[in-house]
């Protein structure tokens, strides 16, 4: 099982757009995917019309009894494991763990879905916080997307702090840029500086309507149109993410 987090501190840079998409791309392409909606605003779980049960709660997932409260989408291969309002809690509860097992908990915590699932995706919080030292402990990969401006790259800069702090390995972090226009000077030059440097993916995302759309049609682009701009997108930088992670690039 390969864990991929979609993860920034900057909020609105594209994280669940993105987690919801790829999703359901790799979910298409055969393999079992575990969406795990990380934030407690719920977002994930809104696009997939999924409520948490009232009886889930952080208490329950950091006790590992999350399992019966996964799941099915409307998608084959997709299940979720959604968000609960209560997840606003999750750094309180994790700070009063012993310093040694509260940073790998999430880890830990995760590891038995892999007799059921190839791929795990994290939407996470935009938050810089002990949750999000669990989430990159647990992850193979941590796909930060970068709208291309200075507070975004501002972020992504957090992330490779907290790396070293850490002492993770960067060769994890996948950036890519997100809500991109090209025909604003800022987003070009940004693009044309950053976009060579290894921790950059070479797909982007641009800005589409057919994006913004999907709060309205609660369905991942693919779902909308099959072969759209936006699709075709997402599939492209699923496939640049999976080639990573396995190692074939
Ligand atoms: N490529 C895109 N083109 C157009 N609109 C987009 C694109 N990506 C995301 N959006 C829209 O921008 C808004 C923020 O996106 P999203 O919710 O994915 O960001 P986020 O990083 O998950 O935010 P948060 O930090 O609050 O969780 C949403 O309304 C979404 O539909
Ligand atoms: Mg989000």
């Amino acid at each position: 099982m390969k864990t991929v987090a979609i993860y920034s501190s900057k909020g609105g840079v594209g994280k669940t757009a993105t987690a919801v998409n790829i999703a359901y791309t790799a979910a298409s392409s055969g393999k079992r995917v575990l969406l795990c909606d990380m934030d407690s605003q719920g977002a994930a779980s809104y696009y997939f019309r999924i409520k948490a049960k009232k009886k889930f709660n952080s208490q329950k997932l950091l006790a590992g009894e999350y399992g019966k409260y996964i799941r099915g989408t409307d998608f084959e291969n997709l299940d979720l494991l959604p968000a609960h309002f209560s997840f606003r809690n999750l750094d309180l509860a994790l700070n009063s763990l012993g310093e040694k097992e509260r940073r790998m908990t999430l880890a830990k915590l995760l590891k038995p879905l892999s007799a059921d699932y190839e791929i795990l995706l994290l939407d996470c919080p935009p938050n810089l916080t002990l949750l999000s030292e669990n989430i990159i402990e647990a992850s193979d990969a941590v796909v930060c997307p970068v709208i291309p401006t200075t507070l975004s790259l501002i972020a992504l800069e957090q992330l490779l702090k907290l790396f070293g702090k850490l002492e993770a390995d960067k060769k994890k972090i996948l950036a890519f840029f997100s809500m991109v226009e090209r025909r604003k000077s800022m987003h070009a030059s940004v693009i044309e500086k950053y976009q060579r440097y290894p921790l950059f993916l070479k797909s982007a995302i641009p800005f589409l309507a057919e994006i913004e759309k999907m709060g309205l049609s609660r369905l991942p682009v693919g779902a909308v149109t099959r072969h759209s701009p936006a699709a075709m997108e997402y599939t492209r930088l699923w496939n640049e993410i999976w080639k990573k992670i396995t190692k074939q690039q």
